[in-house]
């Protein structure tokens, strides 16, 4: 595969970041997973407008990236993925500088790094539904910041892996938040209900292109706050984002969401979330 390092395009086992590099030393860095389907990058523009408010946030020297749009589509083509489903992973980091807390010289050049790679979708889980576990958040709370320091949200992850589910959801003070690697959204009486864009959430792309199917579609939305206390009475659940596009979940800590099977309004939004990508 060919992936891209600071304005080459390398056949990948020939890229080679120093270990001196800030996203390796400090998780310095901000990351973003961009789909794209039949070669069509999926709001790939939303995307590099998040990975230029985290530049702006962690006071990056460069902070436009709008030029990076060019590189996934070359990427796409160099890697014949213009069939089928595939991922863009880019990242970003403060680059690369003798480890100090002090961040380096400004002129330090970002390291800038991109991968394309087939990607196959989940489709059983999408058809079925999954399984969530409550998860403390640990996080910091700058969640809004795609940061590469994903600690946190692995171990929660593994930890729902370990009690055999799929995602876990964050809760912070008895709200919950998100899951490890996706956004959440309720289903009560008939109206969607997310939670607000805050600093303890990501601003998911795929949420907010869910919540624009929901204008179309004449369902209700909110966005306000998931209570931890009421969510195992919500009649339908589901997770949302670019790897698991709208995926039903069925139980939480092992209790079923309404009778256990995926609910009518998200088998709704899964088929118009279809419609609009192929
Ligand atoms: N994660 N919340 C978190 C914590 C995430 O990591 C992600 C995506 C989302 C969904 O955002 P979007 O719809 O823009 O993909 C929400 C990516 C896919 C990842 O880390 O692999």
């Amino acid at each position: 595969m060919i992936g891209y390092l600071n304005g080459q395009y390398l056949p990948q086992e020939n890229i080679v970041i120093s270990p001196e590099d800030r996203g390796f030393l400090f998780a310095d860095g901000i990351y973003e997973v961009i789909r794209s389907y039949s070669g069509r990058l999926f709001r790939a523009t939303a995307h590099l407008d998040r990975l230029s408010h985290g530049a702006r946030a962690l006071q990056f020297n460069h902070t436009d990236f709008s030029y990076l749009e060019a590189v996934c589509e070359k990427l796409i083509q160099d890697n014949q993925l213009t069939q089928g489903d595939a991922v863009i992973y880019l990242q970003a980091t403060r680059g690369v500088a003798p480890r100090s807390h002090a961040f380096p010289p400004i002129e330090t050049p970002l390291t800038v790094y991109a991968t394309a790679k087939p990607f196959q979708p989940h489709r059983q889980e999408s058809e079925n539904g999954i399984r969530v576990i409550l998860v403390p958040d640990q996080r910091w709370a700058r969640c809004d910041i795609k940061t590469i320091g994903l600690l946190a949200n692995t171990l929660a992850h593994q930890r729902a892996r370990k009690s055999h589910a799929t995602e876990g959801l964050f809760v912070r003070d008895g709200v919950v938040m998100e899951g490890t690697h996706s956004n959440v959204m309720a289903v009560f009486d008939g109206k969607v209900i997310t939670p607000p864009r805050t600093n303890y959430i990501l601003a998911g792309i795929t949420r907010e292109f869910v919540l624009s199917l929901c204008g179309e579609l004449s369902i209700p939305f909110s966005e306000t706050p998931l209570y931890e206390s009421d969510i195992l009475n919500a009649d339908e659940l589901m997770i949302v984002g670019t790897t698991v596009e709208v995926t039903p979940v069925v139980a939480i800590n092992g209790e079923n969401i309404g009778s256990g099977v995926p609910g009518p309004l998200i088998r709704k939004l899964q088929t118009a979330f279809q419609e609009k990508v192929c």
